[in-house]
Order: structure tokens, then sequence, then C-alpha cells
């Protein structure tokens, strides 16, 4: 099955064209991501009334690409995957919409998806010509990105069970709000990431957000964020800017840790999967390998082109959905806070 995907729900225009085989492999033929990262910069984070009029210029161009570069057209294509939700709501129309009307015009299977679940499956996608391992069912996935951060029991394919989540801000919103502070473009994330290995993680001695027994297996970084805005306004010396991102950036990853190590002595699982745009900052590879490592657990992350936002994961969130039948009316509309675990089956 060569299934066509489209994703538009933040900032990212993407079309990607993902062959299925027999044996549930999901072989990626193109992965086409046209970002708006830069025109968005100037204004310090994303806005959403830009974001779809960008979505609109790039979404053909962006299809026509990727069926050039799989050297595929539109009669090779034997189904339509594309974002449902959640995410920015005149964004998400934008491919919805065009992935909608190619499957009216050409009579194809499609399916609307959650943005999420095209995250949690990024691990099983792989390249047509290497062979890679694919995570066991169930598993445990930490999903870290600039909108969400959640610990998800993934029992099975479409079936998911969310048994963490943020209070308020995520993990990703953290590193480019407090980027921001210490005077970064966006998304801060990589640059905190860069510097702070030439940093001393020591250097700053930050609250200790959530981690007691009340917080459960949530996240709240919002405290973070409040005390670095008020440490960089107050006068007095300051440690190298290196060492202000890596005693944050360590205490946004101690939290990532500590409470997946908690939901690790509630759930037994063969293995862990690390996803999201986060799930490309080093400290936090290094120390969830070093958590699997100590419990015996298998670790999987996509490769980093498969963790930021990309249509080749909502291929494969929509295969696992069509396989078992699942099919979208025409009448499906966009969700832009599109739950989860509750996601109507029959949408
Ligand atoms: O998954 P993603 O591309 O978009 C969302 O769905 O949000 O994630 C983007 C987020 C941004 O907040 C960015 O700062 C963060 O991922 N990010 C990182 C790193 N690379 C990207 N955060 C920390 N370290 C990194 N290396
Ligand atoms: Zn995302």
């Amino acid at each position: 099955m060569n299934i066509l995907a489209l994703e538009s729900s933040c900032d990212e225009t993407a079309c990607a064209i993902v062959t299925a085989t027999k044996e549930d492999k999901l072989l990626v033929r193109a992965n086409v991501i046209s970002s708006q990262i830069e025109i968005h910069q100037q204004f310090g984070g994303v806005v959403p009334e830009v974001a779809s009029r960008h979505h609109l210029q790039n979404i053909i161009p962006v299809i026509e690409q990727a069926l050039s570069q799989a050297s595929f057209d539109l009669s090779n294509i034997d189904a339509i995957s594309v974002t449902r939700g959640p995410g920015l709501v005149g964004a998400l129309l934008v491919a919805f919409q065009v992935g909608k009307t190619i499957a009216f015009a050409r009579n194809l299977p499609w399916i609307g998806v959650h943005h999420l679940e095209g995250h949690l499956l990024a691990a099983y996608l792989s390249e047509p010509d290497a062979e890679s391992a694919v995570p066991p069912m169930p598993h445990l996935s930490l999903l870290v990105s600039g909108g969400h951060t959640s610990l998800i029991l993934v029992k099975d394919f479409c079936d998911y069970e969310v048994i963490g989540k943020t209070r308020d801000d995520a993990a990703g919103e953290a590193f480019d709000k407090v980027g921001k502070l210490l005077g970064f473009l966006y998304p801060a994330g990589p640059r905190i990431d860069r510097l702070s290995q030439a940093g001393d993680e020591n250097a700053l001695k930050l609250p200790k957000a959530m981690l007691g027994p009340k917080g459960g297996l949530d996240f709240s970084y919002s405290g973070l964020k409040t005390w670095m805005a008020s440490y960089m306004q107050s006068t007095g010396p300051k440690p190298s800017l290196e060492s202000i991102c890596a005693s944050f950036q360590a205490a946004v990853i101690e939290q990532l840790i500590r409470k997946t190590q908690l939901a690790l002595k509630l759930h037994q699982v063969p293995a862990i999967v690390l996803s999201g745009g986060v799930a490309s900052n080093r400290l936090l590879r290094q120390k969830m390998a070093e958590l699997c490592h100590q419990n015996n657990l298998a670790f999987y992350v996509p490769k980093p082109t498969y963790c930021t936002d990309n249509a080749a994961m909502i291929a494969a969130a929509g295969y696992f959905r069509l396989r078992r039948g699942e099919r979208s009316p025409f009448s499906t509309q966009v969700q832009a806070n599109l739950p989860l675990s509750t996601q109507d089956r029959s949408l």
C-alpha cells in the first residue's frame, strides 16, 4: 500500500510517501518538509494566521516535490492519511482539505489521524535500503515536543493510555521561552542543547519542580521558567551563558527522567520510545539510554527528521488504522483540541 500523507498542524507544511509492505514494514520513499521557522522567528513564536497563509502557498509544491522524489504520480497512491488535530485550526485545515480533496477526486480510502499518534509511531518508519529494528508492543513512550510533554502507555497500535502530561508549559516550550529570555531566536532548544555542552550544570540551583509524590506522573515547567525570568532580571555576578543553559537544561531533563522512572515502577514494559522535537536533545538521549540500560529495557528513538514534525509519521499512524479497516467519512472535520485516548474511532 502506497500512502500519501500530509501534515500542517503548526509551522511545517509536509508531504510524505510511505510504502507499507505485507510484513508491515513502513518504507519512506519521500519526506518533504517546508519549514516556516525563519518567517516566525521575527515574531518570537508561531503566528497562527501567518502559518495558515504559508501552508496555503506551500502545500501543492510540497506534494509535487514528494511525488517527484518517489518517482510516483497520483495514480500510484492507494490511500491518503492526513493530520486531523490537535493543532492550530487554520493551519490544520489546509492539509486536511487538500488530503480530503485528493481522496474524493481519485476515489481513494482516506483517514484523518491524531498528530501525537504520528509522533508515537514514527519509530516504526524505515528507509527502503536499510534494515531497522522497530519497538515491541507494549512499550512506554515519552513524547516531548514544543506543544506536548506526555508519558503514554502504548499498549498496541491504536491503543494508547496517557498516564502523565504537563500541567502548564511543554518541555520544548520551556526551552523556547527561556531561550527568548536569553536573547535566542525561536526555536531555542537546539541552541541551549549546543551551548550546554560547554557549561557547568551545577552552576545554578534551580527549584526541584514537581518531583514530590503529589505531582504523580504529571509535569510542570512554568515554575522553572518564572524562576529563570526573575534570575535573569536580578543584578549581581552570573555564571557564563553556557553554564546558565546547562543548569536550566539539566533541570528540565531531570524532571523528564524522574517521571519516566516513576512510570516504570507502575507499569512493566520491555521498551521505551522517545519522540517529539525535544527527543533530539543530547542530554535527554544520554540519560534515557542510561535509564534503559539500568532497567534492562530496549531503547528506541526515531531518526531526527522523524522526531520533529513531518508527514511520514502521519503515514505510519494512518497505515495502522487503515489496516484495521478504519476510514474517515467526508463529513469529518479538523479538531484543534482532539484528545488522543478518547479519539472517536468511527470518524
Ligand atoms: O515536535 P516539534 O518539531 O514540534 C512540535 O510539535 O512542537 O518540536 C519542536 C520543539 C521546539 O520547542 C524546539 O525548541 C525543541 O523541540 N527542540 C529541542 C531540541 N531540538 C528541538 N529542545 C531541546 N534540545 C534540542 N536539541
Ligand atoms: Zn509535533
